[in-house]
């Protein structure tokens, strides 16, 4: 009897450990092998293409592959993707060693083509030597069409082309290999999620947009970040430096109670913000913030002074990332509402709100900083032009004045 149960005790605790292992590697959010493959990074080498490919089908350069796919590449051009080698990241690469830098660029360029030096790894101990295959032009296009989408030099990609087809010459690069992960939040995952183990600050990681989007509704009714930040497939990948990208994100609605308000009374206003539109926390990253400015102001729109009353929405932390001083992110679904309390002193006042975005916040206080205490000079000249970037990217979101007296 045992003898004949024993082979279907060991199958069955076999099978159980096999469904912990794949449940436990799911909810560690490792992705599917076949992904993890493909997003080794550095990406190897390309190594040689096919005889049969042309010289602009051999090219990893993102305006060759525009030569044929206009469209993403008009996209991509456009998008912070393809600015991912900034001056504000070569500012700070340029003087860190390969390893460092080579962290950097496990998103910013992940390409081994883009890297002045390549890891030799022998037994236990690795060392670094230069990178006879190094392109510096390549380096600076950033995340590139190749990242994403070239692995030894075939094209992979999501199938099913689209009406963008037609405009294609009829084969190319030996065509490509459909896979199913293009269109998965997944895909995306590499380097907009930490792992579990990575930098954590208050008990929170540093990036956590892609365990933002499991626990919200939109993992569970399948809206991917492809349908949100690639709508239509575009190549674009708006999000907090785009107005209306946010404008999508946020409901913002006030509510000045019970008016007319006499002189001498107290307003009790609301003002609500609601994450409606973005997967994540609005915003998901350390380094935006969006201050919520509220003020009493006369006929004649003048803000009335120790009126002013500022709401900063975001994740606030110090420079060297080892204080977190407050996080008033908005969860998906879930909203926010301030409170404004002020004696009204004179009579015809009203009420304005205005709600600033500055995408950029952490890295306009970082390369202040940085100004005032590096002085090496190629550097020097990168981080000034990311500071004047950092500050150009602001933005006024939302302006609204309502009135409290008749
Ligand atoms: C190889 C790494 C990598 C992958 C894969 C990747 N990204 Fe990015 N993404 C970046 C980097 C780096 C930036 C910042 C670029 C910069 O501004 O310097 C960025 C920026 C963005 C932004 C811009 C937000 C803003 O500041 O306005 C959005 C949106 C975005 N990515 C969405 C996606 C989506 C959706 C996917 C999956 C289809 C994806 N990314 C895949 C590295 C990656
Ligand atoms: C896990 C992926 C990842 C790694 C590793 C990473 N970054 Fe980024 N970086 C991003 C993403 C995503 C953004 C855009 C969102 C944001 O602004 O926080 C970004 C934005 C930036 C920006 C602002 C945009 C710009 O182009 O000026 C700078 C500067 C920057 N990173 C520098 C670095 C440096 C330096 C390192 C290495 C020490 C590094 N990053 C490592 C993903 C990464
Ligand atoms: C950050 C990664 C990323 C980069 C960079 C990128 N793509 Fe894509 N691409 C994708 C994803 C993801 C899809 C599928 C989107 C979907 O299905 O919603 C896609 C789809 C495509 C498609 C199929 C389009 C269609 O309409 O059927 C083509 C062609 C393509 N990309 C070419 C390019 C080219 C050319 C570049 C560079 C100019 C580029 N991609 C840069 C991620 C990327
Ligand atoms: C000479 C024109 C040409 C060039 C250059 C070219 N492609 Fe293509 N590409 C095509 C054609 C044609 C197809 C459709 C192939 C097929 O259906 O077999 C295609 C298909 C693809 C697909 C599959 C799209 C899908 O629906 O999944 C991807 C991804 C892609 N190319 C990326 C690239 C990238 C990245 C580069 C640059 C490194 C590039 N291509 C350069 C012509 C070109
Ligand atoms: C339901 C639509 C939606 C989904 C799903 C979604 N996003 Fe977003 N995302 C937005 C909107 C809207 C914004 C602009 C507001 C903001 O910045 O938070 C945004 C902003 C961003 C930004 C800008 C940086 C920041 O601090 O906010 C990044 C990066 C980003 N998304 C990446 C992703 C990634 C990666 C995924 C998938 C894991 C994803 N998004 C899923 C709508 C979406």
């Amino acid at each position: 009897m045992l003898k004949k149960v024993t082979p279907i005790i060991i199958l069955g605790a076999i099978f159980l450990i096999g469904t912990y292992y794949k449940y436990s590697r799911d909810n560690l959010f490792y992705p599917t092998s076949d992904l993890d493959e493909y997003w080794k990074k550095p990406v190897p080498l390309q190594g040689e293409a096919s005889l049969s490919y042309k010289p602009v089908e051999r090219s990893l350069m993102p305006k060759d592959c525009g030569s044929c796919h206009k469209q993403q590449h008009a996209d991509w051009m456009n998008s912070r993707h393809a600015k991912a080698m900034g001056s504000g990241v070569i500012g700070q690469t340029l003087m860190m060693d390969p390893s460092n830098a080579s962290s950097c660029y496990r998103c910013h360029a992940p390409l081994q083509e883009q890297h002045e030096w390549i890891k030799e790894t022998k037994w236990i101990s690795s060392s670094w030597k230069k990178n006879t295959q190094f392109n510096s032009k390549l380096q600076s296009q950033g995340l590139t069409c190749v990242a994403c989408h070239v692995r030894s030099h075939k094209r992979y990609g999501p199938g099913q082309l689209s009406h963008m087809t037609k405009l294609l010459p009829k084969e190319a690069h030996g065509g490509f290999i459909r896979k199913d992960f293009f269109e998965k939040s997944e895909f995306c995952m590499g380097c907009h999620q930490f792992k579990s183990t990575e930098y954590k600050l208050n008990g929170k990681l540093l990036e956590n947009t892609y365990q933002e989007w499991k626990e919200s509704v939109y993992a569970t009714s399948n809206v991917t970040c492809q349908n949100c930040h690639m709508p239509g497939r575009q190549h674009l990948w708006q999000g907090i430096h785009r107005k209306e990208m946010v404008q999508r994100a946020l409901d913002i609605k006030v509510d000045v109670g019970k008016t007319p308000y006499e002189v001498h009374e107290r307003t009790n206003i609301k003002v609500t913000i609601k994450n409606v539109g973005a997967g994540h926390y609005v915003p998901t990253y350390v380094t935006p913030k969006i201050d919520v400015l509220m003020n009493l102001i006369d006929e004649n729109g003048n803000r009335l002074s120790k009126t002013k009353q500022t709401f900063t929405i975001g994740r606030y932390i110090s420079l060297n990332l080892e204080k977190e001083y407050f996080d008033t992110r908005i969860p998906p679904q879930k909203e926010i509402e301030i409170v404004y309390q002020k004696k009204i002193s004179r009579g015809n006042l009203k009420f304005e709100v205005r709600v600033i975005v500055y995408p950029d916040d952490f890295y306009f206080r970082f390369f202040k900083a940085k100004l005032e205490s590096d002085n090496n000079v190629a550097q020097r000249e990168h981080i000034k032009k990311a500071l004047d970037d950092s500050i150009k990217s602001a933005y006024e979101l939302f302006s609204g004045v309502y009135s409290l007296q008749n």
